[in-house]
């Protein structure tokens, strides 16, 4: 089903929303309940499409999903089945989550299949990584027309592996293959706060993992894991879109839920253009000063950088500052496409192949537009527009929110995979809007 809204912008968002779970640690939790001997308990989950999609994949191999529809997922794994190509082709969907079951999936079965992936388009997002790991733990790895197949029907062992780029989903790929024989080290490796969450839900399942200061893991492989219990880690991407939004749209939110450690990063570069905060124990509030806001130059990175994922809503943010600012994207390639929509709203963006940041990063020497110069501020206009990923459509409602006049925001389902009832939000948060769906 295809959804639109019809926006009528120009009202400063304020009031009260919470955010549950984080996207890009639930469905990683909810693969892991597959190494455990006996059921899991996962909390704090939120309602989006990509925690549907991992139950659909979860399902098919015949681990038991119970969702009480209030945050709280109890996963079997007690039988444990193959499942169809077809199948399992058609259940993932837009997901990239597919590669991570390739660990589990090999422990217990022996064997895996991955469809083609899908995720968010923005750049190529190879699995290069992901199969190199995998054959480091002794997997075999086919390539067929509909997919990969793989195999190790003898488990897979533990190795020493090191990650040309700190990695979030091959750093992972190594944690969910837990269960590897003997010992694994890890170097590289990324260390999110959701790749610590997803630590802490295996050292409840039993494993013994250490991380070292300079992006290293060690694995002391375990015979058997059991299931866990765990309240998964507040969503740090959705919590600073919404405080983004207030700063676009001239508002006040407060966002419960919203943790202040997870977030540090972000709230000195909210604070660097000007914004308000109000940090409590319960979540933080997200205000504009009143005044102007100020241009930065700002660069994305690996944690404890400025997460890629927080880029897109803040730059709609920044064509609302007063003078130049600089964003220099060293995650992914081709970040940026989204900001044509803004353009044709009326915002001055330069985007460049070159790096303009302080630090040169590995697209530097190649044709790659990884750099947006940002001149404001800039009143912008409505326009229709059709979301083209996740954070660049969240970035085009805030951008719709702020404009005067009514836009029309096409593909908006899209948003649903990572952003919770973000509807209902609106609302709560007084914006006008028409909902259509086709
Ligand atoms: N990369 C490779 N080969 C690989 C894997 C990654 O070249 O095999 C490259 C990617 O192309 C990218 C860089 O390494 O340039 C980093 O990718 P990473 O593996 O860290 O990303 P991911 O695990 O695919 C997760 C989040 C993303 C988030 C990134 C970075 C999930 C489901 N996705 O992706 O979230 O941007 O880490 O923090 O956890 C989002 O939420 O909108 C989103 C895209």
């Amino acid at each position: 089903m295809s959804s639109a809204l019809t926006i009528t912008g120009g009202v400063p968002l304020q009031g009260t929303i919470k955010v549950r779970g984080a996207k890009n640690l639930v469905p990683k939790a909810m693969v892991a309940a597959l190494l455990g001997a006996t059921p899991s308990t996962l909390r704090n989950v939120p309602h989006i499409k990509d925690v549907q999609v991992v139950t659909d994949l979860l399902s098919l191999h015949g681990v038991a999903v119970d969702n009480d529809g209030q945050g709280k997922l109890h996963l079997d794994p007690s039988n444990v089945v193959r499942a169809q190509h077809a199948d399992i082709d058609a259940h993932a969907g837009d997901s990239r989550i597919p590669i991570l079951l390739c660990g589990p999936l090999l422990h217990t079965l022996g064997e895996a299949f991955i469809p083609d992936l899908g995720g968010c388009k923005i750049g190529d997002r190879p699995i290069n990584y992901h199969l190199d790991v995998l054959r480091h733990f002794g997997a075999k790895v086919e390539k067929l027309d509909s997919g990969i197949r793989m195999s190790a029907p003898n488990g897979l062992h533990g190795a020493k592996v090191e990650l040309p780029y700190p990695s979030v989903g091959a750093t992972e790929q190594v944690l969910l293959a837990t269960r590897a024989r003997g010992r694994t080290e890890l170097r590289g490796a990324a260390t999110e706060p959701e790749i610590m969450d997803l630590i802490a839900i295996l050292q409840k399942m039993g494993a013994i993992i250490t991380v070292q200061t300079d992006r290293v893991i060690h694995i002391e492989g375990v015979e058997s894991l059991s299931g866990y219990n765990h309240s998964a880690m507040s969503d740090r991407i959705e919590a600073a879109s919404w405080g983004s939004a207030a700063l676009a749209t001239g508002g006040d939110i407060f966002v419960e839920g919203a943790t202040q450690a997870d977030m540090m990063t972000f709230l000195n570069t909210f604070r660097k253009v000007g914004g308000d905060l109000d940090i409590r124990e319960d979540g933080i509030r997200f205000s504009h000063p009143g005044t102007a806001l100020k241009p930065i130059v700002v660069e994305t990175d690996v944690h404890p950088g400025f997460m890629t994922d927080w880029q897109q809503p803040l730059v709609v943010a920044l064509t609302q500052a007063e003078g130049v600012s600089i964003v220099h994207e060293t995650v992914y390639e081709n970040r940026f496409g989204f900001t044509h929509a803004l353009q044709r709203m009326g915002a001055n963006i330069q985007l460049h192949r070159d790096c303009l940041g302080s630090t040169p990063c590995r697209f530097g020497q190649s044709n790659y537009v990884h750099s947006a110069i940002i001149s404001g501020r800039t009143e912008l206009r409505a326009q229709d527009i059709h979301v083209p990923d996740l954070r660049g459509g969240f970035s085009h409602l805030i951008a719709a929110l702020s404009a005067e006049g009514v836009s029309h925001v096409t593909g908006v389902e899209l948003i649903e995979r990572g952003y919770e009832h973000f509807t209902t939000k609106l609302e709560a948060l007084g914006a006008t809007f028409d909902v259509a769906n086709s």
